[in-house]
């Protein structure tokens, strides 16, 4: 594919030129009708019985995007405190919240006991530690599937070699500690990690949940975990995760537990990734051109402080190169290296890449960065986070996010 941002008109009734040029770079452009659908195509992945996707909030706390997350009808996980304070903020009603953290402290669980949100445990002593707040209360725990799956080893999540969830040989305990404080365990759940394009390894995670869900009597719900990827090398058409395919292996699967457990609870997922990281470009200007030892860098204010995935986990984003507000073809593509304006030497975002050459006031449009961009950005070498701009339904550019400004960095000093 030559563009994905003409492909699917992403920038509405205006153009890439003219958002940098009112709202500056580094931009986040958002994407009303793709955020919604991928949204939407996840709430379908059971139909067959009682089910809710769980929006993973970790991706992308805007409360604007969370905002239509609550009209598609997603339920949403958040893993803490700050993230039921943007739910809160964006009018989740306390059922429709799960909270999945790690490693929190008394005030932190009780800001979710007090509201009533149902919460898992991820580890004995968390359990513990929740019993003596909630005497008599109700919550999940979270199981360590014994395999994992991802795409760095950095968001594996599952396994012997990560620090998540409690191993099936400890669930004994977790009957014990129950019983100690009287609490009902009216959920368990998952996650294998972040990112697989096929199913085979979450699938294999379900049914092993699934048996040892047999384990559990009268649970409300089983969650399954997220992870569905997206086709990061798009330009090269890499295809979509196969929601279809997925969804006609996983039914058998539930079809067979139902029948031995007697009933069907509600299961869950918990997809971050999935929902928001197509629906998102990344606007950067460049600034300086150069050659060194050889090697062509095109220099942007696209820094890792903006999108650290490239330099934290080797991650690939497309880029489109645009001038003029037009896409330049991608033809007679050369390697360049681009980077940020960061003083580190990983402050890289595509490496040695093949694109159409890169001259100076070009735009670098980075593709798929509505997952764990924003809400991994910071201030590294003092530089002010970035605005967020939505294309509405309509086409019209809205902004969702201002830019900071240098009175932010100062304001807790
Ligand atoms: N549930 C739990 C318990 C999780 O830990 C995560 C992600 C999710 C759901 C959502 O996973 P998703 O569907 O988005 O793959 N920063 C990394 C990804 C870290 C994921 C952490 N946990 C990245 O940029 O690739």
């Amino acid at each position: 594919m030559n563009s994905f941002v003409e492909k699917v008109n992403f920038f509405g009734n205006t153009n890439a030129e003219e958002l940098a040029k009112k709202y500056g770079t580094p931009l986040y452009v958002y994407n009303e009708n793709i955020l919604r659908d991928r949204m939407h195509k996840v709430s379908q992945v059971i139909t067959k019985y009682p089910y809710t996707a769980n929006y993973s909030v970790k991706a992308n706390t805007n409360i604007h995007i969370l905002k239509l997350a609550h009209e598609e009808g997603l339920n949403c996980d958040a893993m803490s405190e700050g993230e039921i304070r943007m739910l809160e903020a964006a009018g989740f009603e306390y059922d429709r919240i799960f909270f999945v953290p790690n490693n929190v402290s008394d005030e932190e669980m009780k800001y979710a006991i007090d509201r009533n949100i149902m919460t898992s445990l991820d580890s004995l002593a968390q359990l513990r530690r929740y019993g003596k707040l909630n005497k008599g209360g109700k919550c999940a725990v979270r199981i360590n599937p014994g395999v994992g799956a991802g795409h760095h080893e950095k968001v594996v999540t599952g396994g012997k070699k990560t620090k998540f969830g409690i191993s099936e040989e400890d669930i004994d305990e977790i009957f014990e500690i129950a019983k100690e404080y009287n609490l009902t365990i009216a959920g368990i759940n998952q996650h294998i990690g972040s990112l697989f394009m096929k199913p085979d390894p979450y699938l294999e995670a379900v049914s092993n949940l699934l048996r040892i869900a047999k384990r559990f009597k009268n649970l409300e719900f089983i969650d399954f975990g997220g992870g569905y990827g997206i086709p990061y090398h798009k330009l090269d058409d890499e295809a979509e995760y196969d929601i279809e395919d997925f969804k006609k292996r996983l039914e058998p699967i539930l079809d067979e537990f139902v029948k031995d457990y007697g009933y069907a609870p509600l299961f869950k997922s918990e997809p971050g990734r999935f929902c928001v990281a197509e629906g998102s470009v990344l606007l950067g200007r460049v600034y300086a051109t150069k050659t060194n030892a050889g090697k062509e860098y095109a220099g942007t204010d696209i820094g890792m402080n903006v999108l650290v995935r490239p330099s934290m986990y080797d991650s690939w984003h497309d880029a489109e190169i645009i001038r003029d507000g037009k896409v330049v073809k991608r033809e007679n593509l050369k390697e360049i290296t681009i980077c940020g304006n960061i003083c580190e030497s990983g402050d890289l975002l595509c490496k040695e890449r093949p694109v159409p050459d890169i001259k100076e006031e070009d735009i670098v449009c980075l593709l798929d960065t509505g997952a764990y961009g924003y809400s991994m950005c910071s201030n590294y070498n003092s530089r002010p986070r970035p605005a967020e701009v939505l294309i509405t339904k309509a086409g019209e550019d809205k902004v969702i996010r201002k830019r900071e400004t240098y009175e932010d960095l100062l304001r807790h000093m």
